[in-house]
């Protein structure tokens, strides 16, 4: 071990350097190059184990340890740490009465460890930022745990990017999928494509009024915009007609549900909406197609959908019936409600709709 950290001035030089680039990678350097130690790491709290995700420094002096390691969080330090049964920084592990019994002091002979947590902004341990040595290193003070804890809040700041840019990523390509089948739909149906929008408008505030998260509101944007995209797969002479269907025609038609379930399959970023646009037509009471489901066996989205489809239905003019009254609507709603509908959904639509109507009197 040469020089010491504590009269260095490598470290406003090592942050600069990190902040430039801020990677996992240039962070994890940084740390064993300003604390002089063989190994800096960062790991991953994964269920009950630690993953590595990234290390820096004489991996050979300890058995060849590399990234993507899972070694299970029992045989190591840091979550005792966390919990406050051991200090971060142990410069002497054999000298440390409770240090010393853990696994991984004598599977990797390790002499000094400092360890702090990575911590998200919603307060989670991502993971811990560490380093170790085969000696007791007496020199390393409070001022080095300082130090790794700034580098730690810099890899949970890119963690955080890491995972925004993985997120939008996926949302770009799922909203180019809806986008695409969405105006296929349009082109073959006008009414639907119209009338998914509008319940698309209905379905997002009904889920806002329920209290849903981002991720949720916009699952169930995605399936209001689909829910009928498996009329695509329905005959002309069904889809356009323009007096009542008979019996064999709405045998045909209700397999819309099943059909639009199998056209998102072959879509990644859509395929889990499955189950939401398959049972977009089950009942509160089970009575519904296809499956028959009844309650909370329906996903909440698709109870969203099937009752804002239901209200705008109602309200549309259609070439064989003329639209209702919004009165009369509201009074269809509150009656299937709990029978029809799922009540809290229901509920939920009418606080939305008489709001709308406070709005625009
Ligand atoms: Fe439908």
């Amino acid at each position: 071990m040469t020089g010491s950290p504590n009269t260095s001035s490598r470290d406003p030089i090592a942050l600069a350097q990190v902040a430039a680039n801020p990677s996992i990678e240039a962070a994890v350097a940084a740390v064993r190059d300003f604390l002089e130690m063989e190994v800096a790491f960062a790991s991953e709290f994964v269920g009950d184990h630690q993953v590595l995700r990234q290390i820096s420094g004489d991996t050979e002096s300890f058995g060849g340890v590399a990234v993507g390691a899972s070694v299970p969080s029992s045989h190591l330090y840091c979550r005792r740490i966390i919990a406050g049964e051991l200090p971060r920084l142990i410069t002497d592990v054999r000298g440390h009465e409770l240090a010393r019994l853990v696994p991984i002091t004598d599977m990797l002979g390790i002499g000094a460890f400092v360890s702090v947590p990575i911590t998200l902004s919603d307060g989670d341990h991502y993971g811990t930022l560490c380093a170790a040595s085969r000696h007791p290193e007496p020199r390393l003070e409070d001022r080095d745990v300082q130090f790794l804890h700034v580098l730690a809040r810099m890899i949970g700041d890119q963690v955080e990017r890491e995972r925004l840019t993985r997120r939008t990523r996926e949302l770009e390509v799922q909203a180019a999928a809806v986008t695409t089948l969405s105006v296929a739909l349009a082109a073959r149906d006008g009414y639907t494509g119209d009338h998914s929008e509008a319940v698309v408008r209905l379905a997002v505030e009904v889920g806002r009024q329920l209290g849903l998260g981002e991720a949720e509101l916009i699952d169930v944007e995605r399936a209001a915009l689909l829910h009928d995209i498996g009329k695509l797969a329905i005959p002309d002479a069904i889809l356009h007609k323009d007096r009542p269907l008979d019996a064999a025609e709405w045998g045909v038609m209700r397999r819309h549900p099943i059909l639009g379930a199998q056209l998102i399959a072959g879509v990644p970023s859509l395929e889990h909406l499955q189950p939401v646009l398959r049972a977009e037509h089950e009942r509160w009471d089970g009575g519904g197609y296809p499956d028959g489901l009844a309650g909370e066996a329906i996903p909440l989205p698709a109870r969203i959908v099937f009752v804002c489809d239901a209200y705008h239905a109602m309200t549309s003019d259609r070439p064989y019936r003329r639209a209702l009254g919004h009165e009369c609507a509201l009074a269809e709603i509150e009656a299937g409600a709990g029978s029809q509908f799922c009540p809290t959904t229901s509920r939920a639509l009418l606080t939305v709709l008489a709001g709308d109507r406070r709005v625009a009197a």
